[in-house]
């Protein structure tokens, strides 16, 4: 069984929805699980144990949230320089007022450090998600562990 880490901070909701959706999405391929944990208390191990991941983070103050960084602070050391973590296939999603692009390019510049491999287009929402935004989530879920399952990674 392939597992997957959906690890998301959210304060109002929003992230959390899609965050949900995107579980959604792990749970329709056959052979797949999702593993959904809020940044605060996702740990090292989960990070190292996962097959696959999707990282979702509100944009506050134009960076991610504190609590995502939180999260890479925590396990980076560690993380960065273990074998299993070398090339794990990752995507991203981002819940924003207006704008987004500062929590995706710093999430993505920190993935970058722990050398994973982005396998899907991240995916930002500016305002009220929508069922069509909801369905994108559902399919980063699917790929990320249709390709995991597959090991075409
Ligand atoms: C403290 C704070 C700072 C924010 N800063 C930004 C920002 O810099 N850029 C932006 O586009 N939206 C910003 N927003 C709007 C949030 O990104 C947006 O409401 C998002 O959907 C919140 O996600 P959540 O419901 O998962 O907490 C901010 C909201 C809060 C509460």
């Amino acid at each position: 069984m392939k597992e997957i880490l959906v690890i998301y901070h959210s304060m109002g909701g929003n992230t959390r929805k899609m965050a949900q959706a995107a579980a959604d999405g792990v749970g329709r391929i056959e052979g797949a699980c999702a593993k959904m944990r809020s940044a605060g208390e996702a740990t090292l191990e989960d990070l190292l144990s996962c097959d696959g991941m999707l990282i979702g983070s509100p944009e506050y103050f134009g960076y991610m949230a504190g609590a995502i960084k939180d999260f890479f602070d925590r396990t980076y050391e560690k993380g960065h320089t273990d074998k299993r973590v070398f090339r794990k296939p990752f995507t991203l999603f981002i819940s924003a007022g207006n704008d987004g692009t500062g929590a995706l390019t710093s999430i993505e510049r920190i993935c970058r450090g722990y050398s994973l491999k982005k396998v899907f287009e991240p995916i930002i929402v500016t305002g009220d998600i929508q069922e069509a935004d909801l369905e994108r989530c559902v399919e980063a879920g699917q790929t990320i562990a249709a390709g995991c399952v597959a090991e075409i990674y």
